[in-house]
């Protein structure tokens, strides 16, 4: 007690002098001096050091941090578009040879828009939104859509066409027949344009059947900016705040590298990045190449270095490590990747066994050297396989066999297989993990640790991954813990490598239930640090912001640190520990 009095004494006096001495530095982070930095320096003599205190006790390290009631920012909108079509007209126009019109009924209303006569799926209504849109802002677009048409559930896509050629996404919905749906969508308008258009069209495909190409209704469109008034407290870094015990990471696209409001925000807050989707062997294979000349690449796999590229120049420009992400995997790999002759036909017979492992050896050799020899020292992590285990599938070692063309081509070794070949290719520096879901799942956690035993036998893995996609309540913290540790007795590193929690719940209740979660779970995984209970070198949440989150399908999810307008959340608290959020 006395002595952690006397700790709290010299931190304040430390700070103290810290703000007289530098009134800039006490608004960022503020430290007390760790047990290291006061202890003498190495040149000092011994009588010298050994009269000093000795100092038992970590010195508590002060983080700067804003009172919470004033970290809520002031966001106003300017709507530059508004269409409900109650006047019975409207400018859109159609994009092909389609009928576009203004006809009666609506949503909860007399008008709508109509598009029918479709006769391929990019036909839609558009509308020239030029003089409205302002370049590098980012609006938010909403639009009540319906179809009809015989296909139970269809797509629709709300689009940017861009100087006539380029086509941003903005939003997806995928409406029930004959019901209307809500899309919500943003879109961040490029520095450079000469001409925007807005529009509507359903799922592109290549080659519309008849059920694709239904009847479009739209209504009440409303296209707005958001403004964030300047908070009058400065973000501290969010990483510096756990630079003591693991990386902080964020699983990215290459959209959010370009975006010039999220990318700074990627380089501020985070330390490491993971590609969202632009290394999976469906961004990395060259369908193109691999099928002109089948022969020449059937043991040999043509690879799309400029997708792999995206994210390593990045994190080396900007000074960031890479989590790899991911070389094996059941799924977002192409099933043609598997076939005789790289044929796309479902019916062409797989390769065999000894095919598929020289295409394995090839790719995993591919990808690694492209990143040790191109990006030294950026890789620090790859996840050589992805979700191998799935105890439901009955496989006497637990290995998921059910649309897995890895299972069916190579067989249930091809786990083992693809650690060799990483092992026998990656550079010492580059960690090989295996990464999955629901680890906490006693079956499944079991066969996991089996596997990850016979691999660490042979020598073959250094990390195991836990994804880590959770709920509020679920799985408990003490769960998670028995999990970490369990993993840890295999003395492996451990890595949170896609951290996010599920959630409709945008209240303030909501909000503050999820930054409790995220501060709960962010000091267990700590704690297991300081504990020797674990080696957690780092925690990587599934995504910059919550508009950008993969749990946005059918319902708005609110389950990660930034909000829809890219402002820190009381999530983002919780992870940085704020003193005034509960941790048990
Ligand atoms: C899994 C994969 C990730 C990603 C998420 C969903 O967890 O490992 O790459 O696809 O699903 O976005």
């Amino acid at each position: 007690m006395k002595k952690r009095l006397i700790s709290l004494l010299l931190a304040s006096l430390f700070l103290l002098s810290a703000c007289s001495e530098n009134q800039t530095e006490s608004s960022n982070i503020t430290t007390t001096p760790s047990p290291e930095s006061t202890a003498a320096p190495a040149e000092t003599t011994t009588e010298a050091t050994t009269t000093a205190a000795p100092v038992t006790e970590p010195v508590e390290v002060t983080f700067y941090e804003p009172p919470l009631d004033s970290i809520k920012p002031a966001i106003t909108f300017n709507v530059v578009f508004e269409e409900n079509f109650e006047s019975g007209a409207s400018d859109f126009k159609p994009r092909g040879g389609e009928t576009v019109e203004v006809t009666a009924g609506g949503y909860n209303s007399d008008f709508v828009l109509k598009t029918y006569n479709r006769t391929a799926t990019w036909n839609g209504p558009q509308i020239d939104l030029t003089a409205s849109l302002q370049p590098s802002t980012t609006y938010d677009v909403t639009a009540m859509v319906k179809y009809e048409g015989a296909a139970a559930t269809k797509r629709i896509d709300c689009k940017i066409q861009q100087n006539d050629s380029t086509y941003l996404d903005c939003g997806v919905v995928t409406a029930k027949s004959g019901e209307w749906t809500e899309l919500k969508g943003s879109i961040e308008i490029p520095a450079k344009f000469t001409s925007c258009s807005l529009y509507f069209e359903s799922e592109y495909k290549e080659n519309a059947q008849t059920d694709d190409l239904v009847e479009i209704y739209v209504d009440n469109i409303v296209v707005k900016s958001s403004h964030v008034e300047e908070l009058s407290y400065e973000i501290p870094v969010l990483h510096t705040r756990h630079d003591d015990s693991f990386k902080v990471g964020v699983a990215v696209t290459a959209a959010d590298l370009r975006s010039l409001e999220i990318s700074p925000l990627v380089k501020k807050h985070f330390n490491s990045i993971t590609m969202g989707n632009e290394m999976k062997p469906d961004s990395v294979l060259d369908y193109v190449k691999c099928s002109n000349d089948p022969e020449k690449y059937n043991l040999e796999p043509a690879i799309k270095e400029d997708n792999l590229k995206i994210g390593l120049k990045f994190a080396k420009e900007n000074g960031l490590l890479l989590r790899g992400h991911t070389l094996v995997w059941h799924s977002q790999t192409p099933a043609w990747f598997f076939k005789e002759n790289y044929s796309k036909d479902a019916n062409a017979p797989n390769v065999s066994r000894e095919v598929m492992l020289a295409r394995m050896e090839s790719y995993i050799k591919q990808v690694l050297e492209y990143c040790q020899t191109n990006y030294p020292g950026v890789v620090y992590a790859y996840d050589v396989v992805n979700e191998a285990i799935d105890p439901a599938d009955a496989e006497p070692n637990g290995i998921r066999t059910k649309n897995n063309l890895w299972y069916d081509v190579v067989g249930a070794d091809y786990p083992e297989m693809a650690f060799t070949f990483a092992r026998k290719y990656a550079s010492p520096e580059i960690k090989l993990f295996y990464n999955d879901f629901n680890c906490h799942d006693t079956t499944k956690r079991f066969r996991i640790y089996e596997l990850l035993t016979r691999l660490k036998e042979q020598g073959l893995v250094d990390g195991m991954g836990l994804q880590s996609h959770y709920g509020l309540a679920e799985p408990t913290t003490i769960t998670v813990m028995d999990t970490i540790t369990k993993f840890a007795e295999l003395d492996l590193e451990i890595q949170i490598t896609e951290l996010d929690i599920n959630t409709t719940d945008n209240s303030d209740e909501g909000l503050e239930k999820l930054a409790v979660r995220y501060k709960k779970l962010i000091n267990l995984y700590r704690q297991l640090n300081d504990n020797g209970k674990a080696n957690i070198t780092s925690v990587t949440v599934w995504g910059f912001s919550d508009k950008g989150s993969w749990l946005n399908d059918t319902e708005k999810k609110y389950p990660l640190l930034f909000d829809d307008y890219l402002q820190p959340k009381l999530a983002f608290w919780g992870f940085y520990l704020h003193s005034e959020i509960p941790s048990y």
